[in-house]
């Protein structure tokens, strides 16, 4: 049985080896984090992640999968190494690479056996595969071969899972065709098409279809500005647009618009290797204004709505960048809470399973407080607003939170709720698009 080693288990790397050991792969996965190791051997996932959970505990109890933080031991085996580390924006806007080059470096001095490194980490094209190649070819010893394969993860979160098991194509970037061919022969049981190409390409095919889709996302949301100049229902617009093939309904959700730990930073990375190259990036900038305006057109709308924000009370609800998700990352309600508190408000907020997270990324407030539920949040504030699309506020009692506020606005920043129906219970509802 083909030994696979997966170096970072976050939720790509701990998804994509949960996922290969359930295929029936015998996969071990690595990771710096000696904290992290000893809880996923507990079954015990440092984050939330629907679905994963009971993988882990299956495949670990079968034997299929281990972890250690020794990669060194594991490189003896493995036929095949994935690449899953972070790469976080740098302070260029570039992608930082370092992790990716300290666990190339790391196969290259301990590999023992020829084997296939495969980069699932998002990488930019224009050299970087080739410099993790030079760096292999340099450093192993001189019987041994490490051909290096792209292979970009298009997982969601809160349904990465899924996403695994059902994708609508893999991507694998390759020099060598058989090593590509062999990569690709991992996922044939999931019967999706596999598109093999060159590694520049399949990297370029990652960044370009995520900054797409937050294209989509900022292109309805200034669709949006405009269809309250002009008294038109952007939801409808982008349910006429969607029924379109070629246009499609997804990502087409007017609102607070896009975060998470992959928008923003390979869009900003896109435009980064666009500006590198001497090429365009005007429409990525763009991309990046109007997402970062909507943030700001939250706050300018409950203060217009109040009269002014100092001394306010609000209720922001969800903190996650979205929803079925614990992640804070670029989250569009960080920035909101600070702009209120900046602005003099008092904030309340209420996540499901978000709050631990923001409260170790936003620096504590006199004025912000973390509540245990919306009712909670929502007890004597002026305005409400809606910052993440969790299911569980569309099912709220609105009429005991109503009871529970001293104002009767709702900013419904994610289109989660019937303005219609808000209004016959009594509230002022507004929306960041009409
Ligand atoms: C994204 C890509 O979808 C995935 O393919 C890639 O591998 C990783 O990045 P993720 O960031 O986990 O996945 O979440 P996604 O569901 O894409 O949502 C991203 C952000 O866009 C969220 O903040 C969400 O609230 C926002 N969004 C999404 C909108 O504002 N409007 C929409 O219509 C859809």
């Amino acid at each position: 049985m083909k030994t696979i080693a997966v170096f970072g288990v976050g939720y790509v790397g701990l998804t994509t080896g949960a996922c290969l050991a359930e295929m029936g792969y015998r996969v071990v996965g690595c990771d710096v984090n000696e904290t992290k190791i000893n809880l996923l051997r507990q079954a015990q996932i440092p984050f939330s992640e629907p679905g994963l959970a009971p993988l882990v505990e299956r495949n670990l109890s079968a034997g299929r999968l281990s972890f250690t933080a020794d990669g060194r031991e594991v490189l003896h085996d493995a036929e095949m190494v994935f690449i899953c580390v972070g790469t976080p924006t740098g302070p260029s806007g570039a992608a930082d690479l370092s992790q990716v080059e300290a666990a190339v470096r790391l196969v290259a001095s301990a590999a023992t056996r020829p084997l296939i490194v495969i980069l699932k980490s998002t990488i930019p094209p224009g050299g970087t595969a080739e410099h993790f190649a030079e760096i292999l070819a340099r450093e192993l010893p001189p019987q041994l071969t490490a051909p290096i394969v792209v292979n970009p993860e298009f997982l969601r979160e809160g349904s990465a899972v899924h996403d695994f098991f059902f994708p609508d194509r893999v991507v694998v970037g390759a020099w060598d065709r058989a090593a590509g061919e062999q990569v690709a022969a991992l996922y044939a049981p999931l019967r999706c098409p596999v598109l093999l190409t060159d590694p520049a390409s399949a990297q370029l095919t990652k960044y370009a279809s995520n900054a797409f889709l937050a294209a989509k996302i900022s292109f309805i949301n200034e669709v949006g500005r405009i269809a309250e100049q002009v008294g038109a229902n952007v939801y409808a617009v982008a349910q006429g647009m969607g029924l379109d093939e070629r246009i499609g309904g997804d990502f087409l959700e007017a609102g607070l618009g896009y975060g998470g730990s992959c928008f923003p930073k390979d869009v900003k990375a896109l435009a980064a290797i666009a500006e590198e190259h001497g090429s365009s990036s005007a429409l990525l900038g763009a991309v990046m204004d109007i997402n970062a305006g909507q943030r700001r057109l939250a706050v300018e709308k409950l203060r217009d709505a109040l009269g002014g924000l100092e001394g306010k009370n609000l209720c922001v609800l969800g903190l996650a960048f979205k929803a079925d998700t614990d992640d804070v990352r670029e989250a569009p309600a960080l920035d909101v809470i600070s702009m209120l508190c900046d602005q003099g408000a008092s904030v309340r907020t209420y996540d499901p399973v978000a709050a631990a997270r923001a409260q170790e990324v936003l620096p504590p407030h006199s004025r912000l407080l973390y509540c245990q539920d919306a009712y909670e949040a929502a007890t004597g504030s002026d305005a409400a607003f809606i910052a993440t699309d969790w299911k569980e506020f569309r099912d709220l009692d609105w009429n005991r939170l109503g009871s529970l506020m001293k104002g009767n606005t709702i900013l419904d920043g994610r289109g989660l709720i019937s303005p219609q129906q808000m209004r016959e219970n009594g509230f002022r509802c507004l929306a960041l698009a009409s």
